[in-house]
């Protein structure tokens, strides 16, 4: 039986665009997506001097698309020199929140711990964390990946409190496919997407978990989408580089319908 999942297709610019590059963007995937988006939900994820402008972008053309961060701060406010807080992105129209990514952990050190943190400011703030996981080669090669992943669930969303699987979305990205044009195939995403949904029914029960959305990234273009989404577990992408061309990700969204 097909599931209920909305499916998500969620665009992560990384460090990309500037802010009229962002806008002009914004306005392509705003024209391209007006008609392709039935039952399937979008989010695009610019950098912070974007969001306001994508912001103005989607009040003026009513885009069929939601807005998402990259990153954020677990602390209210206060002396954190170029940090940013959930509040200051509630203020630009953020609904979504990437968190967890590996560019952020291998490159800026950020642990298990510190997105934990960030998941639960997020979900205080009413903000939908997209909570990254993923293995790198190393792990992979040596078949470690569903147990590594598993805990890496286990540590993020430890102690958290969801009150409906719509709260928060799992990107599962192996490190090794991210903008390396190597994908997984549908059956490695599968095999630990399978595994994170039962790790979700562990801690938060099936009637949350099942409701919960598990992304795949990682070299997701037009042109293997479809496999993914194929996958039981697999529930839409989180894409980075063809995200960038509004040509490809919208096609991507019409592939998803
Ligand atoms: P690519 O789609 O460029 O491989 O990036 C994936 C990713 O890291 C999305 O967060």
């Amino acid at each position: 039986m097909p599931n209920q999942r909305t499916r998500l297709i969620a665009g992560n610019w990384k460090m990309n665009k500037t802010y009229s590059e962002g806008v002009t963007l914004a306005q392509d995937l705003a024209y391209k997506l007006s008609e392709n988006t039935d039952g399937v939900e979008v989010v695009v994820c610019p950098p912070f001097t974007d969001l306001k402008g994508v912001q103005s972008v989607m009040e003026m053309d009513a885009a069929p698309f939601h807005l998402g961060a990259q990153n954020v701060y677990w602390q209210e406010s206060g002396a954190y020199t170029g940090e940013i807080s959930c509040d200051m992105l509630k203020n630009v129209g953020c609904t979504y929140c990437i968190v967890g990514h590996s560019e952020r952990r291998d490159y800026f050190g950020e642990t298990d711990q510190d997105i934990n943190k960030k998941i639960k400011a997020l979900l205080s703030a009413g903000i939908k964390p997209i909570s990254c996981c993923g293995e790198s080669l190393e792990v992979r090669e040596a078949n470690n990946q569903v147990a590594f992943v598993v805990n890496q669930i286990k540590e993020d969303f430890k102690d958290v409190t969801l009150k409906s699987g719509d709260d928060v979305v799992v990107a599962y990205e192996p490190i090794w496919a991210i903008g390396t044009g190597k994908t997984a195939t549908p059956e490695d995403a599968q095999e630990v997407c399978g595994a994170i949904r039962e790790t979700l029914r562990d801690i938060f029960g099936a009637d949350i978990a099942d409701g919960i959305r598990i992304l795949y990234g990682g070299s997701a273009k037009p042109e293997n989408i479809a496999g993914f989404l194929e996958c039981e577990d697999v529930d839409g992408a989180l894409v980075g580089g063809a995200s960038l061309k509004a040509d490809d990700f919208s096609l991507m969204v019409e592939r998803s319908v």
